[in-house]
């Protein structure tokens, strides 16, 4: 059997753009035991794809893709065909062999540290792609990342960055109603205003409307207990300074370094002199927490509290598009693909 997928087709040394990334038939060898047979209905577009699309990936991260190898990724499908006991035709599962049609998935395998391994999922009355997003892994890195990690307190002022995005957006919301001062950061005007007046931040800015860390002494003028970092770079330098005595910073991600080379900040010493404590996460180690989460998340959701935007692309076709969208802040909330 062959699958459309989309592969790499060349080693991007800055920017991607779509032509690093190529359409091609790959065979699917038959089903072994503990195989299924996979038709994938959505793909997850996740900014660490990009961490493997050049010659080297970051040491103690996943290795790089070789020119030819196919992306991977969270995705949903549709069970076609089982060898495994536990997974019957026709059942909605979540995996990692996202951007292809179809494809061969052993249950056995785990992957993308511990999110990728297949799991069956039981939609009820939800859209099944939120189990990408605010009821999937975008959901629990949020929570994860402010709960287990940050111990995010009612009392606390939290800047969260590139908080219109898939994660961002419901730690805003997290945060806001856990009773938190929440400081929210985007690149436009439009996404600013939106993370204010829609998601109920205390306050907002554009990092494009000058240096990070003016912006943020202009929106915290007190300074800031802990910050949600998925920007790194410029953002967390300004955050080092802005930190109170004793504050926390939780290192989701760092989207600015990963299209750049990474440079070391040179305030690293701000982490001594006022106890700051640094801690970094990978969400696939907290799925022990879906259900929690699912419950945290989808209770408001139902309620209508916890507001959850998509950004949709049809057709593998379009998802180098979607990719490279996602790296430029063109998208709101999460990025997906239907296929
Ligand atoms: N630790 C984990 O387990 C885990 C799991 C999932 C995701 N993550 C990380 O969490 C972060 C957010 O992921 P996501 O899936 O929710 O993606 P996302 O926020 O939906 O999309 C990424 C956003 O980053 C912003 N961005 C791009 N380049 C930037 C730059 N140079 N400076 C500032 N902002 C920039 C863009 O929005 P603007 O318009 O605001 O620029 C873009 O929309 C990423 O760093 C990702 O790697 C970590």
């Amino acid at each position: 059997m062959i699958s459309r997928a989309l592969c790499l087709a060349a080693h991007p040394s800055e920017k991607l753009t779509t032509e690093h990334l190529e359409l091609t038939d790959i065979p699917l060898a038959p089903l072994l035991d503990g195989e299924v047979l996979v038709r994938n209905t959505w793909l997850s577009i996740d900014p660490s794809i990009r961490l493997r699309l050049g010659e080297s990936a970051p040491s103690g991260y996943l290795p790089p893709l070789r020119i030819g190898d196919a992306l991977v990724g969270l995705a949903l499908g549709i069970v076609v065909e089982s060898r495994h006991e536990d997974f019957r035709p026709g059942d909605l599962v979540s995996h990692m062999h996202g951007y292809r049609d179809f494809a061969v998935v052993s249950a056995a395998a785990g992957g993308l540290g511990g999110a990728g391994t297949l799991t069956r999922i039981d939609a009820h009355d939800w859209p099944q792609q939120w189990y990408l997003g605010p009821l999937g892994s975008s959901g629990l890195t949020a929570y994860v990342g402010l709960f287990e990690v940050m111990g995010i307190r009612p009392s606390d002022t939290v800047w969260i960055s590139a908080a219109a995005g898939a994660v961002g957006s419901i730690a805003t919301q997290l945060a806001v109603h856990h009773g938190c001062t929440v400081i929210a950061s985007a690149g436009s005007r439009r996404k600013a205003d939106h993370l204010v007046d829609a998601l109920g931040a205390s306050s907002s800015f554009d990092y494009h409307d000058g240096d990070v860390g003016s912006l943020l002494a202009q929106a915290a003028p007190d300074g800031i207990d802990a910050y949600f970092d998925n920007v790194g770079g410029s953002h967390f330098i300004a955050a080092l300074d802005a930190l109170n005595p004793e504050g926390r910073v939780v290192m989701c991600g760092a989207i600015s370094t990963y299209e750049t080379s990474n440079t070391l900040p040179s305030n690293l010493f701000q982490i001594t002199a006022k106890s700051l404590s640094v801690r970094g996460f990978r969400a696939g180690s907290f799925g022990h927490l879906y259900d929690r989460v699912r419950s945290t998340v989808g209770s408001r959701l139902a309620n209508g509290t916890l507001i959850h935007e998509e950004s949709i692309y049809d057709g593998l076709e379009h998802a180098s598009t979607a990719l490279v969208d996602l790296l430029n802040g063109r998208t709101t909330g999460k990025t997906l693909c239907r296929l």
